[in-house]
């Protein structure tokens, strides 16, 4: 089975789980940045796992991903904007009728989802959802990630792998 497990990730949280779920689907599973997923990369996938950070209540957005990058208030906390948009790689992509998975990082309050926004984008696309949204908690703004998400993150992917037939 091909899988690929694209992240767009500022700070490091959603790179993380996205290495971490394609460690638990194993064989054939590769996690790449929105800027790496590209079209010849896609050839022949089977599985498509897409996640994003909730940035300002939303999948990120331009305006937002600007302002993150103006304000000094982040200089603590370089975020890496190398990496398109989730919102861009989506528009680039074309129609598909492989499976799909979607995941998001976030504080555990929060309102909004960049996971359910993505899936709903994949559906739209012709892909075939295979799990429900799934959710990653950091503690803090910037992270870390929660104690156990990653291992949670790991068995998620192994429990997606179950979900395709090839
Ligand atoms: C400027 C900023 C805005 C954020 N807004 C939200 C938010 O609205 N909801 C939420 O759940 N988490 C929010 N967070 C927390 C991030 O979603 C969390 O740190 C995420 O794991 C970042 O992912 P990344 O490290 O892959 O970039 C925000 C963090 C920052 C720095």
């Amino acid at each position: 089975m091909k899988a690929l497990v694209v992240y767009e990730s500022l700070w490091g949280n959603t790179a993380a789980i996205a290495r971490a779920v394609a460690e638990g689907i194993g064989e054939g599973a590769t996690a790449l940045s929105t800027a790496q997923a590209t079209t010849e990369a896609l050839q022949g996938v089977d599985l498509i796992v897409a996640g994003a950070p909730i940035l300002g209540f939303a999948l990120p957005t331009e305006s937002m991903r600007d302002s993150i990058e103006k304000n000094p208030a982040h200089q603590g906390h370089p975020p890496d904007l190398a990496h398109p948009s989730m919102r861009t790689w989506l528009e680039g992509l074309g129609r598909g009728d492989s499976g799909m998975a979607t995941f998001e990082t976030r504080i555990w309050w929060s309102p909004g989802s960049s996971a359910k926004r993505i899936a709903k984008t994949l559906s739209a696309l012709g892909y075939r959802q295979v799990a429900p949204p799934e959710r990653f908690i950091v503690e803090g703004q910037y992270g870390p990630l929660k104690e156990g998400e990653l291992e949670r993150a790991r068995k998620w992917g192994t429990a997606l792998a179950k979900t395709v037939t090839i």
